[in-house]
């Protein structure tokens, strides 16, 4: 009798913490997985040793470490969720500054000119822009705007100059004679 209880008193004192150990293995890897029936056959094939340790209070520790496990990945998986929009946000705004800032302005205001001066500023309707120099092209430009007459077909320019900042102008003239 004393030995049995003695090997009883042993077999509690390993298989319970063993028991728990694996019930913990278990839940956590099930945890990362789907639970839909998973659980239960493992639930199952732990349930011998679980009921030789101690049948009432094992499923105690049961609801404890689960929600604890699911919350943790909720919140790794939110966490990174949250650095991932930012940064893609953040990324977003960069490019848009940088293309803003890099796409050529002038490229955009001479799309409205091409018609008249050509693909490559080499003139048409127009006379050839891309062999002058930006200062000279603003320079015009403002007279266009101010109102004077130059050549013949002033009449023709001077709207297009009109709606340009000096912004635009330096941007385009600038522009325009990398085009040849
Ligand atoms: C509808 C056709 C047309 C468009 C569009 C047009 N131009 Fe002109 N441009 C002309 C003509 C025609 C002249 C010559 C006008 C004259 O006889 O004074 C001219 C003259 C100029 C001149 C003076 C060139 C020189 O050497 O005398 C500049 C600079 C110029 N344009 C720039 C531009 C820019 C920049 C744009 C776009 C914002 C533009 N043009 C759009 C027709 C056009």
């Amino acid at each position: 009798m004393k030995n049995q209880a003695t090997n009883q008193t042993k077999f509690h004192a390993v298989a319970k913490p063993l028991a728990l150990t694996m019930l913990f293995s278990a839940m956590f890897a099930l945890s990362a997985c789907s639970n839909d029936e998973a659980p239960q056959s493992t639930a199952e094939t732990e349930k011998p040793a679980a009921q030789n340790a101690m049948d009432v209070k094992q499923p105690e520790p049961k609801p404890a470490p689960q929600p604890t496990l699911q919350q943790q990945t909720e919140d790794t998986a939110a966490k990174a969720a949250e650095t991932i929009s930012t940064a893609k946000e953040e990324v977003k705004q960069e490019v848009e500054k940088q293309v803003a800032e890099a796409a050529p302005a002038g490229a955009t205001v001479y799309a409205t000119c091409v018609g008249c001066h050509g693909a490559k500023g080499e003139g048409g309707m127009g006379p050839n822009l891309s062999s002058q120099t930006p200062a000279d092209i603003v320079a015009k430009l403002k007279k266009y705007k101010a109102g004077e007459q130059m050549g013949p077909m002033t009449g023709v320019m001077a709207p297009m100059a009109a709606g340009l900042s000096e912004e635009d102008m330096q941007a385009v003239a600038e522009y325009v004679v990398t085009l040849k």
